[in-house]
C-alpha cells in the first residue's frame, strides 16, 4: 500500500481510513504515535504485528478529553489533580482496567490500561474526528529509535501503514513519563520523561519509587522498558566523563580501526570532529532539552551513515536529563569509562 501524507488541512481523510480499521501514524508533543481504534481488535493486532512488537508490550490509549470515566474500572482521586495539573501532556498515567471498553490485545493481558492525552492540537482534533480513543505506541519499528519527525516514520513504515499526520519536528523527542496509579504503595514512575518526580509531587505527594536509571536493578518498570530499545545497528557507546576519558576512548577505538560516529554537544563536536567520520551536534552542553529533543534523529542519523562505532556523550540526569540518560542507557552496548 501507499503511505499517504496528511496534514491539518485533511485530517478528515486521516479520520475516515482510521474508521475503516487502517493505520494512521500522528504526531504529538514527545515523538509520533501509531494510530488505530482502541476498540477494534484487528486494526490494533494490525499495530503489533507492522511494528514488530512483542505481544507482552501493552499499548497507551490516546484520548482527546478528561472525560476518561468510561474508559477505566474507576478514576483514583490523585487522577483527577494529574489531569488538571499535566493533560494535554507528556504524562502517561496508568488506571484500573474496565473490562469489554478496548480491544484485548491493547492491554496485553494486563489488569491495567495507560491513557493519555497528548499536546497536539492536529492529534487531539484526528483522535475527536475518529470517534473513538486511538492506541498510540511509537510510530517505529520495535527496537529503532522512536520517530520524531514524519520522514522518521516513513523510514520505518512506509508501505505498512496507511498514512501519517504530518505536524513537523516533535517538540520533546523522548516519550512520555509512564505513572502507575494502581500501586497498592503508592505511585510509582515506570518510565521517566519530560515531567519528572519534581513536578509530580507538589500535586499527588511522595511517590512510592522510580524508574531513575541509579535505581535500575530495584525499580519497577514498565513491561516494554524490559526490551532492547532505540538502537542504531552499530554500537552505542555512553561516554560519561571528562575531556580525558573523551580522548582515550577516541584514542582506542581510531587504534583498532573503528570509524566513529560522534553523538555529542557543540562543544565536544569542535574539539573531536576531525577524529570522527560523522557527527552529529546535540546543542550546547547547558541545554539538556535541546539534547533530548535531537537525541533520536541523532541515532538515525548516524545508524545511516559508514560508523563502526557510535561514541554518545552523557548529560546531568536531573529534569528532562534523567529521560535523556534512560533512553541513552538502553541503546548503549557499554560505558566508558567502565565504573
Ligand atoms: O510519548 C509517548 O508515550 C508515545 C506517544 C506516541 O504518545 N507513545 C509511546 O508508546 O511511547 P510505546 O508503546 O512506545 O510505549 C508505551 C510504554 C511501554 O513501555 C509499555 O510497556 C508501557 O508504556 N505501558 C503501556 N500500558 C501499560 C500498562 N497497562 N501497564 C504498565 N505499562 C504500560
Ligand atoms: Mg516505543
Amino acid at each position: 500500500m501507499e503511505t499517504k501524507i496528511y496534514d491539518a488541512s485533511t485530517i478528515d481523510e486521516a479520520a475516515e481510513l482510521l474508521r475503516t480499521g487502517e493505520l494512521v501514524a500522528f504526531p504529538t508533543e514527545t515523538v509520533y504515535g501509531l494510530g488505530a481504534i482502541a476498540c477494534d481488535d484487528e486494526a490494533v493486532k494490525n499495530v503489533y504485528k507492522v511494528k514488530g512488537r512483542p505481544s507482552d508490550n501493552p499499548l497507551i490509549v490516546h484520548v482527546a478529553d478528561r472525560e476518561i470515566a468510561q474508559y477505566v474500572a474507576y478514576v483514583p482521586e490523585q487522577a483527577e489533580a494529574l489531569m488538571e495539573a499535566f493533560w494535554p501532556g507528556p504524562l502517561t498515567l496508568i488506571f484500573p482496567m474496565k473490562e469489554g471498553v478496548f480491544a484485548p490485545t491493547v492491554t496485553a493481558g494486563h489488569q491495567t490500561v495507560a491513557l493519555r492525552m497528548p499536546a497536539q492540537t492536529q492529534t487531539l482534533e484526528l483522535i475527536r474526528k475518529t470517534g473513538f480513543p486511538l492506541v498510540g505506541p511509537s510510530a517505529n519499528t520495535s527496537g529503532k529509535p522512536s520517530p520524531t519527525t514524519a520522514q522518521h516514520v516513513l523510514h520505518d513504515l512506509s508501505g505498512k501503514i496507511a498514512g501519517i499526520l504530518d505536524g513537523g519536528e516533535t517538540r520533546i523527542g523522548l516519550e512520555s513519563t509512564v505513572l502507575d496509579l494502581t500501586n497498592t504503595d503508592g505511585p510509582v514512575i515506570l518510565r521517566p520523561g519530560a515531567i519528572t518526580e519534581v513536578e509530580l509531587e507538589p500535586i499527588i505527594g511522595k511517590l512510592a519509587g522510580s524508574a531513575h536509571p541509579a535505581d535500575e536493578k530495584t525499580a519497577p518498570k514498565a513491561p516494554g522498558m524490559k526490551y532492547q530499545h532505540y538502537a542504531p545497528a552499530q554500537p552505542v557507546i555512553l561516554i560519561d566523563g571528562a575531556a580525558a576519558d573523551w580522548e582515550a576512548a577516541i584514542e582506542a577505538y581510531r587504534g583498532k580501526g573503528d570509524k566513529i560516529g560522534l553523538l555529542a554537544s557543540e562543544e565536544l563536536v569542535a574539539v573531536h570532529q576531525d577524529a570522527a567520520e560523522a557527527v552529529y551536534s546535540l546543542g550546547p552542553k547547558m541545554d539538556v532539552a535541546a539534547a533530548s529533543q535531537r537525541l533520536y534523529a541523532g541515532l538515525r542519523y548516524l545508524d545511516e551513515q559508514p560508523v563502526d562505532v557510535i561514541l554518545a556523550e552523557a548529560y546531568d540526569a536531573a529534569g528532562i536529563g534523567e529521560a535523556y540518560m534512560n533512553r541513552l542507557e538502553k541503546a548503549a552496548s557499554a560505558k566508558y569509562p567502565k565504573k
